[in-house]
Formats: C-alpha cells, sequence, structure tokens
C-alpha cells in the first residue's frame, strides 16, 4: 500500500481573520483523503528550527474556523532568503538559511508545503518551489491587494470593523461640530477607505490611487458647513499621498522585514485641516483592530473554500500554484504570474463612480 502524503501548512506575514479556517479546512480536506497535515510555526522560521512541528489531527483544528489570528503563529521578519541572524561578535547579519528548510523538508519527508500568506510570503513560497519544494498557496490579506484573485479573505472583517468604528465617530464628531480624520490600513491600495468610507458615510474618503490636494478636502469640507453639515468624517487609507508630496510613513520598519512602516497621514491630514479651516480637528488611528476579532461569515467561507481548494490542487499535482476566486469558481493561479504585483482600486470602478455620485470627494 502506497503511503499517504504528508502536508506542511504555514501561515506567513501580518495575520487576517479566516487563517484558522484555511487551516480547519485543509486538515479536514487531507483527513478525508487518508493524509496527514503538520503545522509549522511562525512562517517559515519553524522550518529552520524544527523543535515545534505539530501534527494537525481533526480533533485539533474542529471548528476554529470561526476564531480570529492564526493558531500556527506568523511573523512578517521569517524570510529564510534574507533572514537576520545575531552572529558571534553580537551582531546582527543577514544570511540566506534557505538550503536549511529544503533539508528539513526533505528529512521530515513532506509532499508538499500550503503557505498562507500575502505577496511576501507568496513570493518567498515561489522561491522555494523554484528551489525544488511542492508548493501550493493560499493568498490572505486584509489590504485586498492581491492579484490573481478577485478577494482575499480577511478584507470583509476589516471593512466591517472600520466601518462600525466610523459609524461610532459621527456621533461624537457632530456633538463637538469637530472634523475626525480615521486611518484605516491598507498599504499601498485603498480597498479598505473606500469600501468602509462609503459604507459608514465618510464625508471625504483618501486613498493611494487618488493623490489629494488638502484645499480641496478642505473646500469640501466648508461647503459642507455651509449646507448646514458642521462636522466632517475623513477616511484615509494609511497609504494615500498629498499630490505632489512623497509618500508619509514611520520609516524602514524593523530588521528583517522588507517593507516600510506605514502610518501618520491621518494626524497630517487632521492637523492641515485644522491651520487651513479653523476647525476642531482630531485622527484616528485604527491600526491593528482591523486584523482581529472572528472572521465574518463571508471571510469564513472564503478561507474554507480557499483551503479545501489547495487540497485538491495537491491531488491534482498543481504545485506553483496559488488559490484564486473567479467568481463562481476557485481556479489555480500560477504563482510567477501573482508576486510581485499590487493590485489597486481601478479608477473606474463602480464604487468610485458610487462615492462621487453620493457626494463623497476624494481631494481631487
Ligand atoms: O498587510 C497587512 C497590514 O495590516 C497592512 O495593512 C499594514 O500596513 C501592515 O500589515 C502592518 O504591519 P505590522 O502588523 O507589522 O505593523
Amino acid at each position: 500500500m502506497s503511503r499517504g502524503l504528508n502536508i506542511a501548512i504555514n501561515t506567513g506575514g501580518g495575520d487576517a481573520p479566516g487563517l484558522n479556517a484555511v487551516i480547519e479546512a485543509v486538515v479536514m480536506a487531507a483527513h478525508n483523503r487518508n493524509w496527514d497535515v503538520y503545522g509549522i510555526k511562525s512562517g517559515y522560521t519553524g522550518l529552520i528550527d524544527t523543535d515545534e512541528i505539530v501534527r494537525l489531527t481533526p480533533d485539533r483544528v474542529r471548528r476554529i474556523s470561526s476564531t480570529g489570528g492564526t493558531i500556527l503563529g506568523t511573523t512578517n521578519k521569517g524570510n529564510p532568503f534574507e533572514m537576520p541572524v545575531t552572529n558571534a561578535a553580537g551582531e546582527v547579519e543577514i544570511r540566506d538559511v534557505s538550503d536549511r528548510v529544503v533539508e528539513n523538508f526533505k528529512r521530515l519527508r513532506f509532499d508538499c508545503l500550503v503557505a498562507v500568506g500575502g505577496d511576501g510570503s507568496l513570493e518567498i513560497a515561489y522561491r522555494f518551489f523554484q528551489k525544488g519544494i511542492p508548493v501550493i498557496g493560499v493568498p490572505k490579506t486584509i489590504d485586498n491587494d492581491m492579484g490573481g484573485t478577485v478577494i482575499t479573505f480577511g478584507f470583509d472583517t476589516a471593512v466591517s470593523t472600520a466601518t462600525e468604528a466610523i459609524d461610532r465617530i459621527h456621533s461624537t464628531a457632530r456633538s463637538h461640530e469637530r472634523v475626525i480624520v480615521v486611518e484605516v490600513m491598507g498599504r499601498h491600495a485603498g480597498w479598505i477607505a473606500l469600501n468602509s468610507g462609503i459604507s459608514g458615510a465618510a464625508h471625504v474618503i483618501l486613498i493611494p490611487e487618488i493623490p489629494f490636494d488638502i484645499e480641496k478636502v478642505c473646500d469640501h469640507i466648508m461647503a459642507e458647513e455651509l449646507h448646514g453639515e458642521r462636522y466632517a468624517v475623513v477616511v484615509t487609507a494609511e497609504g494615500a499621498v498629498p499630490a505632489g508630496g512623497g509618500q508619509i510613513d514611520r520609516g524602514a520598519g524593523e530588521v528583517g522585514r522588507q517593507d516600510v512602516l506605514l502610518g501618520g497621514v491621518g494626524q497630517y491630514v487632521a492637523e492641515e485641516i485644522a491651520k487651513r479651516t479653523g476647525k476642531d480637528a482630531r485622527s484616528l488611528v485604527l491600526g491593528h483592530l482591523q486584523r482581529g476579532g472572528s472572521p465574518t461569515t463571508f471571510d469564513r467561507l472564503l478561507a474554507l473554500r480557499f483551503g479545501a481548494a489547495a487540497v485538491r490542487l495537491i491531488e491534482k499535482g498543481k504545485f506553483g500554484s496559488m488559490v484564486g476566486l473567479d467568481p463562481p469558481k476557485i481556479k489555480a493561479v500560477p504563482l510567477e504570474q501573482v508576486i510581485g504585483s499590487i493590485r489597486n482600486v481601478p479608477l473606474d470602478s463602480d464604487t468610485i463612480a458610487t462615492a462621487r455620485d453620493i457626494g463623497i470627494c476624494f481631494g481631487d
């Protein structure tokens, strides 16, 4: 009798509601084929030091689909191709430890790695595929900016959380006749800001795809005032940029991560509005609240579908690909087609047209 497959699974990058649902679906679908699944801790780091690898049985994962976070842990600083390592002199240096990952993968007799991650983690997965590891990718990010799928799980939950926060901000902003700027996540894409801003009836929405002119933002707020609206709610994506100006961020981030830490544009916008209009203005950063909590029904279902589809792709031997939603189907997308590209909000999107039609200003 041939042995069943041994599947390794990891979750990498920032967490997103729905990760546990993917894990549950992969384990259950594999179990129903008499395959075994092993959980790798903290992205790829659990394949460098393999002490904490856990066998994921149905008992361990049953009904975790409703929970937030990831039972495997995650990191956005664990790229084995560029790993920060402390040397004998106590200095941090960057080393390529990817061969160790490949050796451990083979030694543990894994047949496939299901890599659940965003663009960074899936790019690493692709590099391991090129080094001979059979890989299936599952896209995740609250930012919704990945190519090859019309939506990622986590996004719907993040938008719901942001919308609820914006709803609450209206009453306090109205009571004080203030401008309140709410900064939401999304990196260099405006999906969260756009969808939550419209749903939460913001007066102004700022997204990276449409550089904003602060004067136009102020003009809109003052024009609203003439119509009796003496307060305003501005929703800004963390990656929004002033026209003719540079991105506002918090610098290069921590050792071992490849991206800058975004944040600060909300405060900048609030200060500029206060200065130019004389109105009282405050800013609020929603931050990691948007990544926390239980996934919505939509995200749960999508994540379960992605996990089960990943196991079907293993069965078909479609390694080097990622699952992606192309409604009504889930398809296999070659990883090389999706890595390194960002899916932005199209400027001719119906959602942007809707916002403009209902009187929301983009500062352009
Ligand atoms: O990519 C997901 C995301 O939440 C972005 O929206 C945000 O810019 C980033 O991660 C924050 O990263 P960290 O959790 O490392 O602060």
